[in-house]
């Protein structure tokens, strides 16, 4: 458990880079009785994809599993749930290396202070590795998954990927599986991608409706194929951070496009737009949204000299008796599955090139080439499943 004082900030060495605001939250009871989630969009630069929060229903109240940003929204939300299902009585941060997971588990934990905080090992922050305690988990209510037990483990199984070795520190993720509704809750290692824009642009579609355009002259317009086409392209950018089919322009181009007339709003950034979509753009989404998966991301700068863990932990996932559905932290809400999807994805990661050198990840590979050259992430394949059994 972590003796340290009870912190006012949250994570506060990054609270300037992280308001909170009012950012809108769309709730969603998934089962009813049991299982809740609550969306906000995550991102910067309009290439901006769903962060979820999940709240499990357990014997003692309620369960949070990675908290979003506690808005007033969103706690006046978790209040209602709290007087007809129980207090909230387990706030679980699940990642060791996921920031935007991260950052909101402080102030949640001071919004509910009779609440346990189970967090991950090997907990670490960056450009300074400061203590655990440094990082506003609250004083003597804060556990460690695996080293100092487990919660609610008459319903929920917990599984963990890692630690393994990033260089800058480790990578953990704990899943939970609910084995009273089937349910398998994952944070960032796999998910799936929706072929439509998730319901929380429906809150403001600008994200979607900036990148649907051809150029910088062109207003915003919002109907139901430009959605999807934004849609489209910010999949890709969150998955390869530069799309295959993408080219920037020459600063003359982009500037001779700008501040055209019903573009000189900050909302459509007074028309800068500095990409060209070439024809095909689009050939890679189709891939991207075949069911589960692993984020191009992941598998290319954080999973590529450890595919056995990974493979051992999908194949861990898919032996849990019961399984229906994966609520992942990302994109969609809710995807059916059963143990043989996740046997299938095991053996269709094994079979093939790992990591994937196609040339979408072309610029993923570059990084991780240069990461690597530069002696910031470990050379060598990492061993096992880790040490969370
Ligand atoms: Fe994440």
């Amino acid at each position: 458990m972590i003796a340290n004082s009870e912190h006012r900030w949250p994570w506060w060495p990054l609270l300037p880079l992280y308001p909170y605001g009012n950012r809108p939250t769309l709730v969603c009871e998934l089962l009813k009785g049991r299982i809740w989630t609550f969306e906000q969009l995550h991102g910067v630069w309009y290439v901006a994809v769903p962060i979820r929060m999940t709240i499990l229903k357990v014997r003692e109240g309620l369960l949070i599993y990675a908290p979003v940003a506690p808005t007033p929204e969103v706690l006046t939300q978790l209040r209602r749930l709290e007087a007809e299902h129980g207090r909230v009585c387990t706030i679980v941060l699940p990642t060791a290396s996921g920031l935007e997971h991260k950052l909101p588990v402080p102030a949640m934990a001071r919004a509910f202070p009779n609440a346990t905080v189970w967090i991950t090992q090997q907990q670490w922050s960056f450009p300074l590795n400061l203590p655990s305690r440094w990082l506003g988990f609250p004083a003597g209510r804060t556990r460690v998954l695996f080293d100092e037990g487990l919660p609610h483990p008459d319903q929920l199984d917990w599984i963990g990927l890692g630690p393994l070795d990033l260089g800058l520190g480790a990578f953990v993720e704990v899943a939970c599986f609910d084995r009273v509704t089937g349910t398998l809750l994952v944070t960032d290692a796999l998910l799936a991608i929706p072929k439509e824009p998730p319901a929380i642009f429906d809150f403001d579609p600008t994200p979607l409706l900036f990148h649907a355009r051809e150029s910088g002259n062109e207003p915003l317009l919002d109907y139901p194929e430009q959605r999807r086409k934004g849609w489209m392209r910010t999949v890709l950018f969150a998955s390869y951070l530069r799309p295959l089919g993408l080219e920037v322009p020459f600063w003359r181009e982009i500037f001779a496009n700008a501040f055209a007339p019903g573009c000189r709003t900050a909302r459509i950034h007074f028309g800068l737009y500095p990409f060209r979509w070439k024809s095909g753009w689009d050939s890679e989404f189709e891939t991207l949204t075949n069911g589960i998966c692993v984020a191009p991301v992941l598998e290319r700068l954080v999973f590529p000299r450890a595919r056995a863990p990974l493979l051992a932990w999908i194949r861990k996932l898919a032996g849990l008796q019961g399984l229906e559905r994966l609520v992942p932290a990302h994109y969609a809400r809710s995807q059916p599955i059963n143990g043989s999807d996740l046997v299938h994805l095991a053996n269709e990661l094994e079979g093939r090139t790992w990591p994937g050198e196609t040339d979408a990840m072309g610029t993923l590979g570059q990084i991780d080439h240069w990461l690597l050259r530069i002696g910031l992430v470990p050379q060598d394949e990492q061993p096992g499943i880790g040490n969370t059994p």
